[in-house]
Order: C-alpha cells, then structure tokens, then sequence
C-alpha cells in the first residue's frame, strides 16, 4: 500500500526483526510521557508478527501499529505510533487502516483499544465503550488467566489502573 501526503510517500509493510529497535525508537518518548507502555526488548520479537511498520521512501522506519487477539471475535490495536515528524500525514490513518484490514481477515470482528487519542479512533469508527459489556461473564473468567498486560488493560484491572489512567476504552465492529 502506498500513500501520499505532502508530496511525501510512504508505504505500510509487516515488521521484520531488525525494525525491533525502531519500534522501541517510536515507544521510548511516548513511553516517557505516558502514552504507551514501553516493553522489554524481547517481548517486541516476540510479538513482531502482529505488527506493521511504515516506512519512507528511503526505508527509515517512520511509524508501527500491532493488533494482539485476545479472543475468538476480540484483538487490540496497540503501539500504533507515528514518527513525530510524520504527524497529520496520514500514517496513522494508513496503519490503523491496515491493521483493521489484518483484523477482518484472520475472523476478529472486534477491536479494542486503549487511548488518549479519541478523536482520531473516532474518525476511524470507534466507539467510546460504556462498560464491560463487550464480553460475556465467561469470556471474562477466561481473559482473566491470561499473563498479557493488553489484557489486563482490557479488563481494567486494579494492577494496571497506573497505564490506563485518562486513558478511554474504545472498541468498533470491523465486519461493518
Ligand atoms: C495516534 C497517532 C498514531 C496518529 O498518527 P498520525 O500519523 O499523526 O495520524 P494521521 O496523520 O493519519 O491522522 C491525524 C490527522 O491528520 C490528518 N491527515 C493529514 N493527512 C492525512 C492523510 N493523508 N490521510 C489521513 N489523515 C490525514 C487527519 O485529518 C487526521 O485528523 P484526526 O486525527 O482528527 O483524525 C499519533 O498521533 C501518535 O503516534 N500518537 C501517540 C501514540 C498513541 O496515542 N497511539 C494510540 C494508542 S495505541
């Protein structure tokens, strides 16, 4: 996929191991203001197959997004950033588009996130979630055991209330 803004192109492409440290590149400021939750090196390749990348047309990482499954009809978007530089240049729009995209295709039909940035995943069809209702009391038990701290967010555990804080729940369809 390739896309302009202001005469500059980029293009969104899966993550390839040696973007790993680009990744915590893009995470480290966002980290230190409390936007994202910077993770450990390891836990990137290990989850480097949910992640694009978008790059510039001189192949400079220039923005990331994954998308975590929680559940059979659940993922969460998470760590979609782009490059301060690339602001308002559509990267974000490109990367959630595709995530969104990776989203319908594996048979997710929801996507949670976790965000400050409401008024962009509103314009991309999110939904302020009122409550927990978006699963039911056994998904939850179940959801419960998991380890992963998306997760956790998710349920809006008491142990994570310090990476959610301001932070709002959103959730959309994306079989609509
Ligand atoms: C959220 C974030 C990824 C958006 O990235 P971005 O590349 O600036 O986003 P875009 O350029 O696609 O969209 C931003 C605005 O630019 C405008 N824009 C400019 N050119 C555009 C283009 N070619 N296509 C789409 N939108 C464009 C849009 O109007 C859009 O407005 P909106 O935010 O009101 O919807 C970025 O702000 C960021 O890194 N935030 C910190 C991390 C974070 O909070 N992540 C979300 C939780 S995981």
């Amino acid at each position: 996929m390739t896309a302009t803004a202001q005469k500059a192109t980029f293009t969104i492409r899966r993550a390839r191991t040696s973007d790993v440290r680009h990744i915590r590149d893009l995470v480290a400021p966002l980290a230190e203001e409390r936007v994202l939750v910077a993770k450990e090196t390891v836990a990137y390749y290990e989850g480097l197959q949910e992640f694009r990348i978008a790059e510039d047309a001189d192949g400079r990482v220039i923005g990331c997004g994954a998308l975590h499954v929680m559940w059979e009809d659940l993922a969460e978007v998470r760590t979609l950033a782009a490059h301060p530089d690339w602001k308002g240049r559509g990267v974000g729009h490109a990367l959630l588009d595709q995530l969104l995209a990776d989203a319908a295709e594996i048979g997710v039909s929801r996507v949670f996130c976790l965000t400050f940035e409401v008024d962009f995943f509103k314009r991309h069809g999110f939904t302020v979630m009122e409550s927990q209702s978006a699963v039911d009391p056994e998904v939850y038990s179940e959801l419960l055991r998991s380890h992963d701290e998306g997760v956790a967010e998710f349920l809006d555990l008491a142990r994570v209330k310090p990476n959610t804080l301001g932070n709002t729940r959103m959730i959309r369809d994306v079989r609509a």
